[in-house]
């Protein structure tokens, strides 16, 4: 049996997780919490609001699902993996803001560090067993999301419900807005770095629109291994959980008698500059990630809100990773104080425009 805990249990990935859960008799379910909607009765301990680390503490888990939304996981995140329990990590916006702690953490726990994002979650598998030395890169599938095509003229008017609707996957607000402007796979290359080593430039982003292909590793020898499956979050949720054990689930295999195309097309990057800002950031390291990430959460709920035009949203973050200094991201506080300080611009920069 594995005991689990899951951090925004009522968002969706934290209810996918449950009916994963649910469906399978080794993993029981011991602590569940939100930011602020009820979790009563979902598990022996629950909570909403509050540091999720108090929770955690009490449930005493084997393994946490990390699905909080935004750099409020990252205390989860850091706890854990200083514990040495594992960690299924949906809440890609910690290992942006603090890959360089959580790597340090992990390292003194001993634990596990197993992604949820898709993409990750199979490069992860194509990876395994492979000698590192064989890789030559890692190539992360986008969907292009909804506005895939368009260029910056015909992004100007649209809006939040635009931005919403999202050709293939089914997830909360924040992250299928930052798949409409691409940040989300700028905060996936990020997080690939950390995640399994890399240096930037041997982190490739490529279109592939029915998000069939998951994700694929480049090997020296000219071969590229790949991930393949329709878009079902289940899948990836169900193998951290249960690693290395891969319990089946009930999800459809693909069907390729009705025919399959794998499309793939690059990313336009001067219509959607986010993803060339993350990657930026990203070699920059330091606070600049914890920056851009910041700086992203406040023009994404502005541009929710109707504050904010589409287009904004990169000229928000652009002016604000121009406007910090950066610093080694050292500790907590430091980081804490790095976010603080890029919302605040981020706020004053929207005040201005
Ligand atoms: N959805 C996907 O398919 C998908 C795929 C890959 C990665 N991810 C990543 O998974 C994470 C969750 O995404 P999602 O789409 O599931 O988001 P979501 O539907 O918006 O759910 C977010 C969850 O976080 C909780 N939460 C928000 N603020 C919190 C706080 N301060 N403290 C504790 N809990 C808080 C929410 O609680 P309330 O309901 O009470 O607000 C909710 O349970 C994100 O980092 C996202 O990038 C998601």
């Amino acid at each position: 049996m594995k005991r689990v805990a899951v951090l925004g249990a009522t968002g969706s990935i934290g209810r996918q997780a449950l009916e994963v859960i649910a469906g399978h008799p080794q993993l029981e379910l011991v602590a569940a919490s939100s930011g602020s909607h009820p979790v009563d009765g979902l598990a022996p301990f629950t909570q909403v609001g509050g540091d999720p680390v108090e929770l955690l503490e009490r449930s005493e888990p084997d393994v946490v699902l990390n699905a909080i939304v935004g750099f409020a996981g990252v205390t989860a995140t850091l706890w854990t993996l200083e514990r040495g329990v594992d960690l299924a990590l949906a809440n890609k916006e910690s290992l942006v803001a603090a890959g360089e702690l959580a790597l340090a953490a992990q390292a003194r726990g001993g634990g596990r560090l197993l992604p949820v994002d898709s993409e990750h979650s199979a490069v992860f598998q194509c990876l395994e067993g492979r000698d590192r030395a064989t890789v030559r890169s890692i190539v992360l599938t986008a969907s292009g999301g909804p506005f895939r095509g368009r260029n910056r003229q015909q992004l100007q008017d649209v809006t939040p419900d635009d931005a919403l609707a999202h050709p293939t996957w089914q997830m909360g607000p924040k992250i299928t807005v930052d798949s409409a402007t691409l940040a989300n796979k700028g905060l996936e290359v990020i997080e690939a770095h950390f995640l399994f080593g890399l240096p930037y430039d041997r982190v490739e982003v490529v279109i592939q629109p029915t998000s069939v292909v998951h994700s694929l590793v480049r090997f020296r020898d000219g071969a590229a291994l790949a991930h393949l499956g329709y878009p079902d979050m289940r899948v990836p949720i169900s193998y951290a959980l249960t690693y290395p054990e891969r319990a089946g689930t009930d999800v459809e295999p693909l069907d390729f008698s009705s025919g399959l195309t794998l499309e793939f097309e690059s990313v336009d990057t001067e219509a959607f500059p986010l993803l060339g800002l993350a990657r930026r950031a990203g070699e920059l390291g330091g606070t600049y990630p914890c920056v851009f990430n910041a700086a992203n959460e406040v023009a994404v709920e502005a541009f929710l809100e109707g504050r904010l035009p589409f287009l904004g949203v990169a000229d928000l973050v652009a002016e604000t990773l121009e406007a910090v200094e950066g610093a080694p991201a050292r500790d907590l506080d430091e980081l804490i104080a790095a976010d603080e300080q890029a919302r605040r611009l981020a706020q004053r920069g929207m005040a201005v425009a």
